[in-house]
């Protein structure tokens, strides 16, 4: 019978016996399977992990302290966070097509990783890669069990070191729920452990136009009062997630205060599921959603219009991009 202070203990085992004294690197995105493999290895080797944090701009209030204060805390694990808003932003300047952003987003990512993989081999013997792989992902894949090599990366600056790291993956034999289990087991906040997802690309393909500063600046606090509203009303664990979308392009009439405005619509995305795959709108209390919309639109300015998405996955996709 396993227990979840058993699987713990065995990782810890397993992992301390193929690392021995090498050194580890472990990326952190803010979700919680990362933070869980990070938290599992730092149990096992303590400061021979190195956990990177790449702040691409594109994350939602507050997720960044989640990472460098609060997942700190918890762990004491060593962090290193690249501050890679800037170049994230001139990458993705004039760029509106939802395909284009991803590729851009995804490029932007494993080039500034690999530099911070290459920072890192350059000061110690990091021979280790930790990577939060679950037992559904390696089901999809068709993976076996046993460990794989990757080699991360196609030397971009003519650098002469091989970046191929042996992969550690605690989490290959775990669902989710377990995965939860484990992280409450380790002492991760609550706020960590039950985080509902997040896309890799963030805000980036929550923005319907350009993504520019300003614009991240306004959808991320209509994501934040979205937010706050929704766990003040309980209702996290019912809804699968809730993204909420800038038309960045389309304006409005509205009147607000002494006159007449002319602001962006943003849209209400809350969705029930499964796995993701098939997704129903989630029927919102209508209080709930009318202390959304009334703090949005007096909170946010360049904000004067919410509008409730009510379409089922399929036709519609969860995220609008
Ligand atoms: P869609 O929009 O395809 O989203 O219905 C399904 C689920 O996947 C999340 N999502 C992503 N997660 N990288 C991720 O890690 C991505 O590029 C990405 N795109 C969508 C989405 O939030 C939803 O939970």
């Amino acid at each position: 019978q396993w227990t979840t202070a058993s699987i713990v203990e065995d990782q810890v085992a397993k992992i301390a016996a193929q690392v021995g004294d090498g050194r580890a690197i472990c990326g952190l995105s803010g979700g919680v399977d990362s933070a869980v493999a990070a938290a599992l290895v730092q149990r096992a080797i303590g400061d021979r992990l190195t956990c990177v944090f790449v702040d691409h701009g594109l994350l939602r209030a507050g997720e960044r302290t989640q990472v460098e204060r609060d997942f700190v805390a918890a762990t004491g694990v060593n962090l290193v966070t690249v501050d890679a808003r800037e170049r994230f932003m001139d990458a993705l300047a004039g760029v509106t097509d939802p395909e284009q952003k991803r590729k851009i987003i995804g490029r932007e990512f494993i080039r500034v990783f690999e530099q911070a993989e290459r920072d890192l081999k350059a000061e110690g013997d990091y021979r280790f890669l930790v990577q939060g792989t679950l037992y559904p992902d390696v089901v999809e894949s068709g993976g076996g069990a046993g460990t794989s090599n990757i080699k991360s990366h196609h030397n971009v600056g003519g650098l002469p070191e091989d970046l191929a790291f042996e992969l550690v993956e605690p989490l290959r034999l775990l669902f989710k729920d377990e995965v939860r289990r484990v992280g409450l087991e380790l002492g991760l906040p609550e706020t960590i452990v039950h985080r509902q997802p997040f896309p890799g690309p963030g805000l980036g393909i929550r923005i319907i136009g350009e993504v520019t500063p300003e614009r991240l600046a306004t959808l991320r606090s209509a994501d934040a009062i979205a937010r706050e509203e929704l766990t003040a009303a309980g209702m996290d664990r019912d809804i699968w997630q809730c993204p909420v979308v800038l038309l960045a392009d389309v304006r409005s009439v509205g009147v607000q205060g002494d006159g007449r405005t002319y602001g962006h619509p943003v849209v209400l995305r809350p969705v029930s599921s499964e796995d993701a795959m098939t997704a129903d709108w989630t029927r919102l209390p209508y209080e709930v959603l009318e202390r959304i919309s009334t703090r949005i639109t007096n909170e946010v300015a360049d904000v004067n219009r919410v509008v409730l998405d009510v379409t089922s996955k399929p036709p519609g996709t969860i995220e609008w991009e």
